[in-house]
């Protein structure tokens, strides 16, 4: 959270905006109804605001809402206290605002399997939940995620460069997803929107990545500061060297703490195109749609259990599909997604 001209804390800091976006993320994007059950989870670290303002616009659409706030724990991915594990088991619609998410668990799971759409915001707060939803043309946005995943799943080789020096060559397994739509089905889990993710076939991911956003967890890291970088060797899908300076030492040692070899496989690929994150901020489901970004994820996923998940922020990359470039230091310049971005107003897109 940057604190910039010092009313963002108060509570009226863009009251009015916060109720247009809960409204919609409610309404329009987990189709919530009247007589459904809401569960808003939030730990102590997120941002009470939002979690109170999703339960006054439940009552306006005539839901029910009940709020858990607890205490943060101390890393992403753990399971939460049980009262909360056992009340998602009850829920129609779960929405989770915790900065410590709660995504690959066994408490996520079992309400998942009884129909519960989750939408995991991980510490959306005030500004966040205004810039990203609310004022972003949803149906836009979903249009160029669906055009990213048409072009992945209609193409067989994937290549990654960067200007720092990221050089990954993969070939594709047609998994490409956009997580952040609209939860038309039972059990869908809703990611914030401006996101597309796909695992290339794990042995043929080969080269190097050149980390020049972010890495989160570990907290130690966060954003890269001024010109550092990190760079991974990835050999058949895993990570075998990280290399550079303090912030590699660190990565690294947090890395081999867990003893866990799984902590190292590719867990995704993410292109990141949200046009309401400007900035990087540390919060990492902003981070992750940084307009333009690729986020390489490692560890846990949704069928393989490892200590925790992490994430890997490049922020320009250029990426060929096919030996077709589309996108350009973190233009997107296939025409089809030129267009789209133009149509949703991204500055640099347009005529
Ligand atoms: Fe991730």
């Amino acid at each position: 959270m940057n604190f910039t001209i010092g009313t963002e804390p108060t509570s009226s800091f863009y009251s009015f905006e916060l109720a247009a976006a809960t409204h919609k993320l409610l309404n329009d994007i987990m189709l919530l109804r009247r007589g459904e059950e809401l569960v808003v989870s939030i730990d102590t670290a997120g941002d009470w605001r939002v979690a109170q303002s999703l339960a006054e616009q439940a009552c306006i659409l005539g839901a029910i809402p009940t709020l858990i706030r607890y205490g943060t724990q101390p890393a992403a991915q753990m399971e939460p206290p049980k009262p909360l594990g056992l009340a998602i088991q009850g829920a129609d619609v779960w929405i989770d605002l915790s900065v410590q998410y709660i995504l690959y668990t066994e408490a996520r799971r079992k309400a998942t399997e009884l129909g519960c759409r989750h939408a995991c915001l991980a510490g959306m707060d005030v500004d966040a939940m205004v810039r990203t939803i609310g004022q972003v043309d949803y149906p836009k946005l979903i249009a160029l995620g669906d055009e990213i995943v048409r072009l992945l799943n209609s193409s067989n080789t994937i290549q990654v460069t960067c200007n720092r020096g990221t050089y990954l060559t993969a070939d594709l397994d047609k998994n490409a997803i956009q997580p952040g739509g609209i939860a038309t089905e039972r059990g869908a889990l809703i990611m914030l929107g401006g996101q597309v993710g796909c695992l290339p076939k794990e042995e043929t991911i080969e080269g190097r990545i050149v980390i020049d956003g972010s890495i989160w967890p570990p907290d130690d890291i966060g954003v890269l500061q001024g010109e550092e970088t990190v760079t991974l060797i990835i050999k058949k899908g895993s990570i075998v060297a990280v290399e550079g300076g303090s912030a590699a030492k660190v990565y690294r040692n947090w890395l081999g703490k867990f003893g866990d070899s799984n902590l190292y496989r590719m867990a995704h690929y993410v292109f990141g195109f949200n046009p309401g994150v400007p900035r990087l901020t540390g919060h990492i489901a902003e981070d992750e749609r940084y307009f333009g970004s690729m986020t390489f994820g490692f560890g846990a996923m949704a069928d393989r259990i490892a200590a925790t998940h992490t994430d890997c922020i490049v922020l320009f990359p250029s990426v060929s599909l096919d030996g077709i470039e589309i996108q350009k230091n973190g233009k997107y310049m296939h025409p089809s997604l030129y267009d789209l971005c133009k149509s949703l107003g991204v500055r640099g897109y347009q005529t």
